[in-house]
């Protein structure tokens, strides 16, 4: 029997946005337009020349279109359904401050995350793939986590500047920005990253220290619109 092509549904796919991982991808069909993001270090190729890959890490929107070869992928399919803040209606949604607590993050800022999902592990070497290097540099493993956000227009999402993980982004609906800050204060942004649906941001924003620590500069989400995104985070499992 083979093992190609495992597909798993995930907690939060729902009426809003259709949401799986398939891994060990060989020949997957995918109807209609569907955003691709690689999870996975290796590259991911559609079945069409010439051969152009899906980076590590990046995303595209596949029409109509095989998916050849992935280790990992999540397919994200938008199916249309408005309004789309009722997303935060749907099981497993909470305003962030519910999750980090009121002392963490404010009630006043409208963003919404869903149930996660821990989806299998990738190996790669953390301080190559963030490019440093290191003598004892070497292939860990890392637990990928999914989860949704949302965030209404003209929000930011709130400037932040740790996390004990690799993190990217994806964007599904709408039109964002993933920003980054010299400090906390929003006039001191030095980079804006624009965000629509099928992009993703291939270099996480992260530097690496010798003992593994992610060193993050200030950053935020900020949606323009009615914002869904993906993160994807690639916690150290040893
Ligand atoms: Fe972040």
């Amino acid at each position: 029997m083979s093992s190609h092509n495992r597909i798993t549904t995930l907690p939060f796919s729902g009426r809003h946005v259709e949401a799986r991982v398939v891994t060990d991808v060989h020949d997957l069909p995918l109807t209609g337009r569907v955003i691709v993001v690689n999870l996975d270090t290796a590259p991911a190729y559609l079945d069409r020349l010439p051969r152009t890959p899906i980076p590590a890490f990046s995303s595209t929107i596949a029409v109509d279109s095989t998916l050849a070869h992935a280790g990992a992928v999540a397919l994200l399919r938008v199916l249309g359904e408005q309004p789309i803040a009722r997303i935060t209606d749907e099981p497993g949604w909470q305003h962030f401050t519910d999750i980090a607590g009121p002392d963490a993050f404010p009630r006043t800022t409208p963003l919404y995350r869903s149930a996660q999902a821990d989806v299998g592990t990738v190996r790669f070497d953390p301080h190559v793939t963030l490019g440093s290097t290191h003598p004892d540099s070497r292939p860990r493993d890392f637990t990928v986590r999914l989860m949704l956000w949302y965030a209404p227009p003209d929000t930011g999402c709130g400037i932040h500047n740790r996390h004990a993980f690799i993190e990217t982004h994806a964007q599904i609906i709408g039109n964002g920005r993933m920003q980054k800050f010299a400090d906390r204060e929003p006039t001191s942004l030095y980079e804006d990253v624009l965000m629509s649906p099928g992009y993703a941001t291939p270099v996480p924003f992260c530097g690496i220290g010798p003992d593994t620590t992610f060193t993050y500069p200030w950053h935020q989400y900020h949606a323009d619109t009615d914002c869904v995104w993906l993160a994807v985070e690639y916690h150290l499992a040893d």
